[in-house]
């Protein structure tokens, strides 16, 4: 079975994309089957980074049922080793997918053939974005160092983390427990996670339990990307506390991306940046990430099943 790996952030511009292409480059490069896929529905662009500017299939003929199999949308990238499934034809109605087409689309990525499968998601919390997310225990988010980027980084995280809830409990459940959670404390409200973990184990602790079980499978990973000189270099570590300690989710830094302005010039040339500026600290960055990504990988904590819910 492959290994996904959902790539998100909270914030349109903060390198989603080409953190996607480049990881997958060096794991191509390494030897592994690397697929990627652009499920930035309604604004995707991994095609063009990927140097594959005018794909000949994409992930909408495969949801227009033009092909059967998605394995039929896959095409090749100038990379060896490297395949993408664009997104570059989808349509608006492609951006809203209903429930079921997501869940056919995740089962359908879980049994491709790969070592690794790569998901470029949108910016923001819609419910396609947290859903993709949620696909896999080891989603990796970006933020770039700046206040407001974290600001929506903690907005995602927080949003998985109630989706999660909300998928263990039934609505009435959920309704029940959010009253409780507020009647106990007239600031809180079910903005509040942990309120809501204390209550659930109180008011129903079999529940609690498995969803303290399922909130543990999580091994989140984060990036920071455009990280400049003048930036606190810890501020991923910061970033990455603050959130076991207010979500009671496991975080594990990858690293920082430092900023190069030569990005801009490989997008302009549709060239992948690890090919153009290989000996760059960038690109040290970028292997030194894939390397720590690599070595989580092969902890037993991390396993390569999906955790996606199908009764959600
Ligand atoms: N490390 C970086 N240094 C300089 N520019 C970057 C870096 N990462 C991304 N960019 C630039 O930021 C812009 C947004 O990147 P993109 O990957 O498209 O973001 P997203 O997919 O999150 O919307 C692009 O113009 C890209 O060239
Ligand atoms: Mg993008």
């Amino acid at each position: 079975m492959s290994h996904v790996w959902p790539i998100g952030g909270g914030k349109g511009g903060s390198g989603k994309s080409f953190l996607t292409c480049s990881l997958g480059m060096i794991l191509a490069k390494e030897g592994y089957q690397t697929l990627l896929v652009d499920l930035d529905l309604g604004a995707a662009n991994l095609h063009t980074i990927t140097g594959v500017p005018h794909p000949p299939m994409s992930l909408s003929d495969f949801i227009r049922k033009k092909c059967e199999r998605l394995s039929e949308a896959i095409i090749e990238t100038p990379t060896s080793n490297l395949f993408l499934i664009s997104g570059a034809m989808n349509t608006l109605d492609i951006a809203n997918l209903a429930h079921e087409q997501k869940l056919k689309i995740i089962r359908h990525i879980a049994k491709l053939p790969f070592d690794y499968i790569l998901l470029d998601l949108g910016a923001g919390t819609s419910f396609n974005t947290i859903d993709f997310f949620m696909t896999s225990p080891s989603g990796i988010f970006v933020t770039t160092p700046e206040p407001t980027a974290i600001e929506n980084i903690y907005r995602l995280i927080r949003s998985v983390y109630f989706r999660k809830i909300r998928q263990t409990l039934d609505g009435q459940a959920f309704r029940n427990l959010a009253r409780e959670a507020e009647e106990r404390n007239r600031h809180a409200t079910v903005t509040n996670p942990d309120l809501l973990l204390q209550v659930i184990r109180e008011l129903d602790p079999e529940k609690g339990i498995i969803l303290e079980k399922e909130l543990r499978v999580f091994e989140f990973k984060l990036m920071v990307n455009q990280h400049r000189k003048q930036d606190n270099p810890n501020i991923g570590k910061v970033i990455c506390r603050i959130i076991e300690k207010h979500l009671n989710l496991k975080m594990h830094f990858l690293g920082n991306v430092g900023f190069d302005d030569r990005v801009h010039n490989a997008v302009c040339k549709t060239t992948p940046f690890i090919d153009l500026y290989p000996y760059t600290q960038t690109a040290l960055d970028l292997r030194e990430c894939c390397r720590q990504l690599l070595s989580a990988r092969d902890r037993p904590r991390e396993s390569a099943r999906l955790v996606w819910n199908e009764s959600s």
